[in-house]
């Protein structure tokens, strides 16, 4: 029965299925961050920017080397993971810089640290859009 399970498993990730899921999970949880992120500025709840802005940083730690990152590509885009990880890197400095600016009460500094994710995201989808 275990050996059953086993095989079905190594079938799931090796047809990529367990990759795809958890990019679509990893992707949901980032555009639920950044619309907490969103709204907070909006309403301007210093409390929901910090709670989106921390979730946009676990989901983004899914791409935390080059042979993780290259995974979650498609195939004839592979070429171009170096993008693709740096444009992640962008996030993880951008979320970093965030909350020191909102622990420091700099909001007008913290919103450019948003401008510089949205962008980051669009970086990697460029590529693997081909946009
Ligand atoms: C390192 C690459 C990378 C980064 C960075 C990235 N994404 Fe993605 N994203 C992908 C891939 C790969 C897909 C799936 C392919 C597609 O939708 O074209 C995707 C798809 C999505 C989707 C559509 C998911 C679906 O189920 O159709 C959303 C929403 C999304 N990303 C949000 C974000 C947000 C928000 C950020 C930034 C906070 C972000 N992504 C950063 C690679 C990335």
């Amino acid at each position: 029965m275990k050996m059953i399970k086993i095989l079905a498993l190594s079938a799931l990730i090796g047809s990529g299925a367990m990759a795809d899921d958890t990019l679509a999970k990893t992707m949901s949880q980032m555009e639920t961050g950044l619309n907490s992120v969103q709204k907070g500025f909006l309403y301007n709840s210093p409390e929901l920017i910090k709670s989106g802005v921390s979730d946009i940083h676990k989901a983004n730690a899914l791409f935390h080397n080059m042979d993780e990152t290259k995974k979650y590509l498609p195939k004839d885009k592979q070429h171009m993971t170096n993008i693709a990880y740096n444009a992640s890197k962008r996030i993880d400095t951008a979320s970093a810089d965030m909350q020191k600016a909102l622990d420091n009460k700099e909001y007008s500094k913290a919103h450019k640290a948003y401008s510089d994710i949205i962008n980051a995201c669009g970086s990697c989808h460029a590529v693997v859009r081909g946009w």
